[in-house]
């Protein structure tokens, strides 16, 4: 017999649900949230009032859309963190009274386990999937780890960030130029006209895999303090440059202790999972790592980078087969526990 999970993502600004039989992708809906544009970065208060306002219609279209009905649906995966806590409230919430509602379990994910398992989600029941244990660079707008998975519910992070993630580096040093919220998508594609080499900014020197990125946003603002007091234009100016070389050197440092981790570890297998891997030159860094040192390299299709509901489905799917069921009575965390 097959196993239907639906699941349910609320941790940030998006509002996901998706139906998935035995990993096998039947939906998965996402709706975003418009309404913080206007204010450079995620409003937790509204997204929480957004979440409210999506969840039912965007579960139902969910299951519409697997083309099953609620009754066949074996148990309920939900977000239980890390996220805006307002926002994970949404989620759980509705996640247990519907659980309730069909008398089926309970299953709490991970948000970062789910950005792990996005690698499972098949959309054909052939879909080639990593195999056991291999490495993963988790780097998403809260978080940047190296985490070694021995299976779907045993991971280890054997490197962190100690101060920014890799999206926030993206999204504060756009922020400075005058770039919207998101900058990370924008620095991308104006980082493809630049010239990478032009400038250079600061690299941490810390042991081990952990990350810092706090020092190269550091230098990245005395580079345009020092340069606006000469050409108040420079912005303008240089901003490709300016986005190409921040992106070689964020991709720098990313690779740089991944690689260690890799070669340290002999794992084969590599992986990549979060927003930030949405960033072609994160993605042509892994591709031409894995090739060059003959390794099997899992690079997540762009809609699976995101907050996504597949993800958490899926991650669901495997900690249902573990019997890793929730209490109706679990509150959601705020902050990573992994
Ligand atoms: O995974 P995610 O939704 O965030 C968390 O769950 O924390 O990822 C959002 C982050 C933002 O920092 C955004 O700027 C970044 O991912 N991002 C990118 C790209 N697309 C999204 N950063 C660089 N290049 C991209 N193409």
């Amino acid at each position: 017999m097959s196993i239907t999970i639906l699941g349910i993502e609320s941790s940030c600004d998006d509002t996901s649900a998706a139906i998935v039989s035995d990993c096998v992708l039947l939906s998965n809906v996402i709706a975003s949230q418009r309404v913080h544009e206007a204010y450079g970065g995620v409003v937790p208060e509204l997204a929480s009032r957004a979440h409210q306002q999506n969840i039912v219609p965007v579960v139902s279209e969910a299951i519409r859309q697997a083309g099953i009905s609620r009754a066949d649906i074996n148990a309920i995966a939900f977000t239980r963190g890390p996220g805006l806590p307002g926002s994970l409230h949404v989620g759980t919430s509705f996640a247990k009274g519907l659980a309730l509602a069909l008398n089926v379990p309970l299953v709490d994910v991970n948000h970062l386990h789910g950005h792990v398992l996005a690698h499972f989600i098949k959309e054909t029941a052939t879909d080639v999937v990593p195999s056991f244990p291999f490495l993963c660079l988790l780097i998403s707008g809260g978080n940047s780890q190296i985490i070694k998975v021995n299976a779907p519910n045993d991971m280890e992070i054997i490197g962190h960030t100690i101060d920014d993630a890799a999206g926030e580096a993206f999204d504060k040093c756009a922020k400075v130029m005058g770039l919207p919220y998101p900058g990370g998508p924008i620095i991308d594609s104006m980082a493809q006209l630049g010239d990478p080499n032009r400038f250079k900014f600061a690299k941490p020197h810390i042991p081990g895999y952990n990350y810092s990125f706090s020092g190269l946003k550091t230098s990245f603002l005395y580079t345009l303090r020092d340069e606006l007091k000469i050409n108040p234009n420079f912005i303008e100016d240089n901003k490709n440059d300016l986005a190409a070389s921040l992106q070689k050197t964020i991709i720098d440092i990313l690779m740089d202790k991944f690689a260690h981790a890799i070669k340290d570890t002999g794992i084969k297998t590599i992986a990549i999972g979060g927003g930030v891997s949405a960033n072609s030159g994160v993605r042509a860094a892994v591709e031409d790592y894995a090739r060059r040192h003959r390794l099997s390299a899992f690079i997540p299709k762009r809609t699976f980078t995101t907050d996504n509901a597949a993800m958490i489905a899926v991650a669901g799917h495997y900690r249902f087969l573990d019997h890793q069921f929730c209490d109706i009575t679990a509150p959601p965390f705020a902050r990573v526990t992994i």
